[in-house]
């Protein structure tokens, strides 16, 4: 009996790198899985992984920057299973430029992506989640079961990060955000979480490769290993796994907060 059987979940960026790995952790444990992303080969991989390993999944394609791309997800998950118990908000990208070169477009392209992907998917969500749990406090004085929303922030947004005043600004926006949700939420048997991810091997960490948009300087990738604690840069699996707590009843008590998963890294908590 996996501990998220009968639940489902949405998992947004769920074809690559943490969400993947998430949406594989979170089917293993026995939830049907939304796989959200804009990209449709790799939420075509992670639903074909979920499968092979005897799981249940749906796939997504959808821009949730957009709010009617949001309710198309949610409609999407209602039309294949009904309701919605897990929202995991993880899709998240970078475009590092240092402040003095930050140009509108650059700003707006990355705090969306990272904030409004969130802020959508969630609002949307509301009637599945807020108005669903009030009806059953209405009728039974209490919720059935709580519902459970993780948004992903950063280490970066927790110790500040060159280059990154675009993303940071919207991982301190998670993290603060994470904490007005919960109380607004906590009523309705909701429970509103974060992780920062510290340093964890995606293509948002490979060695920045020229003319791509994505990655970091190789130096950065041998620093960030030296500040690590544990001596090892994280994978994705290290956040699926905490994630897979704060999406399940294990964690009923945990409300509000962002937990940095970051292996010690030094200055990230
Ligand atoms: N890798 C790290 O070290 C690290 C550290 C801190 C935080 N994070 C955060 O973790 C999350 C996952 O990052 P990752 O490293 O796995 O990156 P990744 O690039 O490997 O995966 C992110 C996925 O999100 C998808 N995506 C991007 N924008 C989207 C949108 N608007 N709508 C739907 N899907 C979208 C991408 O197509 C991609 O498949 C992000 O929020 C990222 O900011 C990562």
């Amino acid at each position: 009996m996996g501990r998220l059987n009968d639940r489902v979940a949405i998992v947004t960026g769920g074809g690559r790198g943490i969400g993947q790995a998430t949406s594989l952790r979170l089917a293993a444990d026995g939830a049907a899985v939304v796989v959200n992303d804009i990209d449709d080969a790799p939420a075509d991989e992670t639903i074909a992984l979920i499968e092979a390993a005897g799981g249940k999944a749906i796939k997504c394609v959808a821009n949730t920057v957009d709010m009617e791309q949001a309710k198309a997800l949610i409609a999407t998950t209602i039309d294949a299973f009904g309701k919605i118990d897990i929202v995991v908000n993880n899709a998240g990208v970078t475009r590092d430029k240092m402040f003095h070169g930050l140009d509108d477009e650059q700003f707006d392209f990355v705090f969306d992506a990272n904030l409004k992907t969130g802020f959508h998917t969630t609002l949307a969500a509301m009637p599945y989640l807020r108005e669903v749990a009030k009806q059953e406090i209405a009728a039974n004085g209490k919720v059935a079961y709580n519902r459970k929303i993780v948004f992903t922030s950063s280490v970066a947004a927790l110790m500040g990060n060159p280059g990154q005043y675009n993303y940071t600004a919207a991982k301190g926006a998670v993290i603060a955000t994470t904490k007005t949700l919960a109380r607004e939420l906590g009523a309705f048997g909701i429970n509103v979480n974060a992780v920062a991810p510290g340093f964890i091997e995606t293509r948002l960490t490979a060695a920045k490769e020229p003319g791509n948009d994505l990655g970091i300087p190789e130096a950065t990738r041998q620093m960030a290993k030296m500040m690590i604690s544990l001596g090892r840069l994280g994978q994705p699996e290290d956040i699926a796994n905490v994630t897979a707590f704060l999406v399940s009843s294990d964690s009923d008590f945990v409300s509000g907060v962002t937990i940095p998963v970051t292996g010690g890294q030094l200055g990230g908590m």
